[in-house]
């Protein structure tokens, strides 16, 4: 009925999520909130690991993309599963390693890592990172000397996959700000300047071609480009590389009209596609790493709004407005990403109105979703947009000074707060 499987509707009439009512929860906990089902994360979490046990005899390791959703409880959840996780940058790793998560299962991406992110990584034992160009290369090789250390490196290359979804988040094509590009030959060059340094060993070589893909195909391309390089590695320097990282980007249902396929249908699929390519080509079946960020956490998290201003626009439209936006949700704003909302006190009565969800910033592009199909609401009622648990919190601001909201976890029935609700004071506690 929902997009959500987490979410359900009670004798109340009350939207549910993982067995909690919404509108208790908006009472308790006061909105606008964040709320994420725990139970769907690992469920998730482990049908990705799953799917490498029962595919790919478990020879491979999913790390969870953190730039997803990055707080210290969910690299908790990670560290229980026995997943490892992808940092983007020096906060998400200092968040891991914060809770102690185990460094050689942590991958480190970014196409402009400072020197201080590359010293913190090499001195913390980061596994793997992620290389995107030759000065990173060049001085991370540096930094690793100085502190005598090998640091475990992969490249991330451009395999030139058109992954057919939205221009902003499509980064495997060749006019891309990350990674190397293969047919300029550029990636090569960087196997062989590797190849002869002391101080990084390239373990293998990593692609992410897209976010929010539904296709199997784009996946299984990619995976064929990258073992091809495996080859051309392999005869012109020798080198036989280790491990092969596809990146994330599985796509979840947003709109009931999303069909996104079970994660087990992609494994299934690409690794079928990795052990024939790689055996054809004499190489040994690679070690295999996957970076599921959305498909982790986006269904499982929602978000609370109460309802204040209603303004009818004769013959134009209805803004319904909330108290949170685009500080809380930029999704709308910058990709004109589509959600389901449901009133969460009145789950039960058709959604008879066609409205737009407008928040409280200063700006007339501050849209949670045009034209959307909802109960008729009024002040005090309270809003669920579902599936925001990705890429909503991690890319909150403060614009207007509006202090980011809490999370709250939910687990059978029972909620804690996993992140505190920002006061006015730490929203201005850097301010001299
Ligand atoms: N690995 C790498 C190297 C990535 O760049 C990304 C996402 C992922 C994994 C995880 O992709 P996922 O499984 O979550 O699709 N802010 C945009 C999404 C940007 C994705 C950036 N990279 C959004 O809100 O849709």
């Amino acid at each position: 009925m929902y997009v959500s499987d987490c979410i359900s509707v009670n004798e109340k009439g009350h939207l549910t999520i993982g067995g909690c009512d919404t509108a208790s929860l908006a009472e308790q906990y006061g909105t606008p909130a964040y709320i994420f089902d725990e139970n769907e994360i690992r469920t998730n979490l482990r049908s990705f690991k799953k799917s490498i046990d029962e595919n790919y005899g478990g020879n491979g390791l999913v790390c969870y993309a953190s730039k997803a959703f990055c707080c210290k409880e969910m690299h908790r959840i990670c560290k229980q599963e026995g997943v490892g996780i992808d940092v983007v940058s020096g906060g998400e790793l200092y968040t891991a390693l914060s809770v102690d998560f185990p460094a050689e299962n942590i991958v480190f991406h970014g196409n402009n890592k400072t020197y201080a992110e590359l010293e913190a990584a090499v001195e913390s034992g980061v596994g793997r990172i992620i290389v995107d160009n030759v000065y990173e290369l060049e001085t991370l090789n540096k930094i690793a000397e100085k502190h005598g250390k090998v640091a475990g490196i992969m490249f991330r290359i451009k395999p030139g996959i058109d992954a057919h979804t939205h221009e902003f988040i499509m980064t495997g094509q060749i006019d891309s700000k990350f990674g190397f590009a293969l047919e300029t030959g550029e990636a090569m060059e960087a196997v062989r300047l590797a190849a002869g340094m002391k101080n990084v060993k390239l373990r293998g070589l990593h692609c992410h071609i897209g976010s929010q893909i539904f296709d199997i195909d784009p996946f299984e391309l990619a995976a064929k480009v990258m073992l091809e390089l495996f080859k051309t590695v392999k005869d012109e320097t020798g080198l036989e590389l280790e491990e092969l990282n596809l990146g994330g980007g599985f796509g979840i249902k947003y709109l009931e009209s999303d069909c996104p396929r079970p994660y087990g249908d992609y494994m299934n699929s690409v690794a079928k596609v990795v052990k024939e390519h790689s055996a054809k080509l004499g190489l040994k079946t690679p070690f295999i790493l996957i970076e599921p960020g959305r498909s982790i956490v986006g269904a499982a998290g929602i978000t609370l709004y109460t309802v204040g201003a209603v303004k009818e626009i004769p013959n134009i439209r209805t803004y319904v407005s909330v108290d949170g936006g685009m500080s809380d949700n930029p999704r709308y704003a910058l990709y004109q990403s589509d959600y389901e909302i449901v009133c969460a006190n009145k789950a039960n009565e058709n959604r008879t109105e066609i409205v737009t969800v407008a928040g409280k910033c200063c700006e007339s592009g501050d849209l949670i979703q045009e034209n959307t199909k909802l109960q008729a609401v009024e002040a005090g009622d309270i809003l669920a947009v579902l599936s925001t648990g990705a890429y909503n919190y991690s890319m909150a601001s403060n614009y207007n000074r509006i202090p980011r909201l809490p999370v709250v976890m939910v687990k059978d029935g029972e909620s804690r707060i996993v992140v505190k609700r920002e006061t006015y004071e730490q929203v201005a506690s850097c301010d001299v």
